[in-house]
């Protein structure tokens, strides 16, 4: 693949409810009170929430990761419900060269058990293979993590298997155990429109 700083990457990412974007400056103070309603629960699973961030590191946060945006180093997304920001997804731990990607994603935990996280991970989805190009698509959890096993279940990801002990639980809660799932195509993706680029924002 060329120099993926040249992709164009149209944004945002228009679902049902949804518009996820890449992180902008000035999203750390909205960014940081949703991971406040969220610690509890954030802490048990996310490597990157061992303690809770200050508003002035939630926005240094979000100007790194719209510069790793940029240079195509790491693609976040936030979602947006109406002007909430409800959780975070993305592309991330890329390898360009096939390209294949990893997705990510936390939520809010009082807009949970709405298929908000369902809907922005299959957008995803659909944007890494018609945009990206994606070849492959891999999302790993925590065996004991039920909750966020059952999303790539839900979309129709292909179970590959289960590394044994080959991390730490979050935090220094012992070992664990890694499921692995991928897709090396959108086939069977449950129907949802989707849209991107500013083109629909006109309308
Ligand atoms: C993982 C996480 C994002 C999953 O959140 P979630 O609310 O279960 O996921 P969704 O938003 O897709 O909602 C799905 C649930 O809503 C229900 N639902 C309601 N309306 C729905 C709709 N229109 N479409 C789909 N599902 C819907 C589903 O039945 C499902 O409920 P169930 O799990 O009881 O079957 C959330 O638990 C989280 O942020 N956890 C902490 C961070 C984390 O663990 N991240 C993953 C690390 S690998």
């Amino acid at each position: 693949m060329n120099n993926p700083i040249l992709l164009d990457l149209p944004m945002p990412i228009k679902t049902p409810r949804l518009v996820l974007r890449h992180p902008m400056p000035g999203d750390g103070k909205i960014l940081n009170s949703s991971i406040q309603a969220s610690f509890a629960e954030l802490t048990q699973w996310m490597p990157w929430a061992e303690k809770m961030p200050s508003e002035r590191e939630s926005e240094l946060f979000c100007r790194e990761d719209y510069a790793k945006w940029i240079l195509r180093e790491d693609l976040t997304l936030f979602l947006f419900f109406g002007s909430q920001l409800i959780g975070g997804t993305g592309l991330h731990r890329m390898n360009w060269s096939v390209p294949s990607f990893e997705i990510g994603y936390w939520l809010r935990t009082d807009v949970s058990k709405q298929g908000f996280m369902t809907e922005a991970v299959n957008a995803v989805t659909r944007y890494a293979f018609e945009v990206l190009k994606a070849k492959r698509l891999e999302i790993k959890c925590d065996s004991d993590n039920i909750q966020s096993k059952k999303i790539p279940e839900r979309l129709g990801f292909q179970y590959e298997g289960t590394l044994h002990q080959n991390d730490f639980k979050c935090h220094g809660q012992g070992l664990r155990d890694t499921l692995i799932y991928s897709r090396i195509n959108s086939q069977g993706l449950p129907d949802i429109d989707v849209k991107w680029g500013s083109a629909f924002l006109e309308m």
